[in-house]
């Protein structure tokens, strides 16, 4: 995260960088990355080393930095370190540029710079210190649970939804402050907190400065956001203007049944939405757009069976026909404006994490909430009553993976046909009767949502996602149920 928020800045400063060599662990080895527009393949730290560049910015943790910053050092390149690793190093000099860049020499070949609270304290303490010498220096800090990383993030909204999940912390974080951010010193202060204290001193260049500082751990989930509505073009045309995003993921829409209730509104928000987005992102120069399409695409005339990337689409909902226009608009985009757009045809999702939003196959989440609940379900779609399914982890690692494919090799510019697993409402009962044994479904007659599930195939062919860029799903029926009734149990 750190490493891409570099890069990040580095294009917004338009800092002279005339190669840039991305490194990274072998795993990650050949991979693509994007800056300024162009794609730069990931190469080993060997690699790197060969090509003895004039910069090379560390953020790696402080292991990979003890063992490989000198490394570069010794071919001749000065290290930017993001780490700890070199801090409170008497031979490294510790750097925040507004406040002591003329420390240092063309023989500074590691520079170290300090903890991201540390930064900000500096550039405020600096010129009081110069004009009235500070004696003594009380600091709070409140940090957000996002810090930790993603499993604490996931301990915080857990216990927020009363499950009992992974802790990162021993104790409760929602509605809590934990006063330790970090682990605990020999002096009873936290190793966070005494990076506040020593790094401060170094960077002023006076040790007589006393310092003391508390951080606290506070649930909040740190990282700006804005609520945006896309049918407000000025104040969206504001968002990318104060953020000026790099990539835009373009959910809002309204689904299949909920659009046929209101057909108009579903057409304005579904196509004037993805219109604002497109346009914006061209202007605004945005790397990469992700659009959702769907299986609602094709009809009553499409093969049903293993249903092809190109076939006659005729559908027949509101829903499908916007996703379908919204398709042709992708393509558009990129063949006239050469915007990176970037669609797959989701088949119904199923997770456990939210509430369906009104599509024909949320009987396929609906029912685990009743099995749990009740132990019985009545299914608006009939027994036999075929759809192209994916758990929302696989749609997810589709989405991220096209996401992350060179663009080359996406091919298909209006939207990938996506094939997850295909299943009935008694199949999936039958399963779900595996770890519900009383489980009881029955059928309900007559619901208008059934006319949309007969036009939509039953079953996908996306032959073209596995060879353009190597898609392969990881859920099927059984795997699925197990993880929808483990995560569900303790939130129904
Ligand atoms: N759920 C599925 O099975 C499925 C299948 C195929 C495609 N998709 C597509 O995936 C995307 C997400 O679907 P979902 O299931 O999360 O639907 P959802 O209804 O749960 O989410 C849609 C979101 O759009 C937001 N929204 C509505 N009007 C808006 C506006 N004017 N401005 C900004 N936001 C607005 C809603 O608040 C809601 O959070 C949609 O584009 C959908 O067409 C979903």
């Amino acid at each position: 995260m750190v490493g891409t928020k570099m890069l990040q800045v580095l294009e917004e400063r338009n800092f002279p960088v005339t190669e840039l060599i991305p490194v990274a662990s072998e795993k990650s080895v050949g991979k693509q990355i994007t800056f300024k527009g162009k794609q730069y393949k990931v190469v080993s730290v060997e690699d790197a080393i060969k090509q003895r560049p004039d910069i090379a910015i560390f953020s790696a943790g402080g292991s990979t930095s003890l063992a490989q910053a000198p490394l570069f050092a010794a071919a001749g390149t000065t290290v930017i370190d993001n780490s700890s690793a070199w801090r409170m190093d008497p031979t490294k000099k510790l750097v925040v540029p507004e406040v002591n860049a003329h420390v240092l020499t063309a023989d500074d070949k590691i520079i170290a710079n300090p903890n991201c609270s540390t930064i900000q304290l500096v550039v405020a303490l600096k010129p009081l210190h110069d004009k009235y010498k500070i004696k003594r220096v009380v600091v709070s800090t409140y940090q957000s649970v996002t810090g930790t990383g993603v499993k604490a993030v996931e301990q915080l909204f857990n216990e927020r939804k009363g499950i009992d999940g992974p802790k990162a912390y021993p104790y409760t974080i929602d509605m809590n402050a934990i006063a330790q951010c970090d682990v605990f010193t020999d002096n009873d202060y936290t190793k966070e907190e005494m990076k506040l204290v020593n790094e401060p001193k170094k960077i002023m260049g006076d040790d007589s400065i006393r310092i003391t500082a508390t951080a606290v751990r506070v649930p909040v989930v740190g990282g700006p956001y804005e609520i945006v509505n896309v049918l407000d073009k000025d104040n969206l045309h504001h968002i990318f203007e104060k953020y000026n995003p790099t990539q835009v993921y373009l959910l809002a829409a309204i689904l299949s049944a909920v659009g046929e209730q209101k057909p108009k509104v579903a057409w304005d928000l579904n196509m004037t939405g993805l219109l604002h987005i497109l346009d914006f992102a061209v202007e605004f120069k945005v790397e990469k757009v992700f659009w959702p399409s769907s299986i609602a695409v094709f009809g009553p005339h499409s093969p049903q069976q293993q249903t092809p990337q190109y076939c006659v689409m005729d559908p027949n909902t509101v829903y499908g026909f916007s996703k379908l226009a919204g398709e042709r608009w992708c393509e558009y985009y990129f063949t006239k404006y050469g915007l990176d757009v970037r669609s797959l045809r989701y088949p119904g999702l199923i997770g456990w994490r939210a509430n369906p939003g009104g599509g024909t196959t949320d009987y396929a989440v609906h029912i685990f909430h009743q099995a749990l609940k009740t132990g019985k379900y009545e299914s608006f779609l009939s027994a036999d009553t075929a759809l192209p399914m994916m758990y929302m982890d696989d749609a997810i690692r589709a989405t991220i993976t096209l996401m992350n494919a060179p663009a080359d090799e996406v091919t298909i510019r209006s939207a990938y046909n996506l094939a997850g697993i295909s299943f009935t409402p008694a199949q999936l009962a039958d399963e779900i009767k595996k770890h519900i044994p009383g489980f009881e479904i029955t059928y309900a007659d007559n619901d208008p949502r059934q006319a949309i599930a007969d036009s939509w195939p039953k079953s996908i062919d996306d032959n073209y996602a596995q060879t353009d860029w190597g898609w392969k799903q990881e859920y099927d029926l059984a795997k699925m149920v197990e993880d929808m009734l483990v995560n569900l149990k303790d939130i129904v």
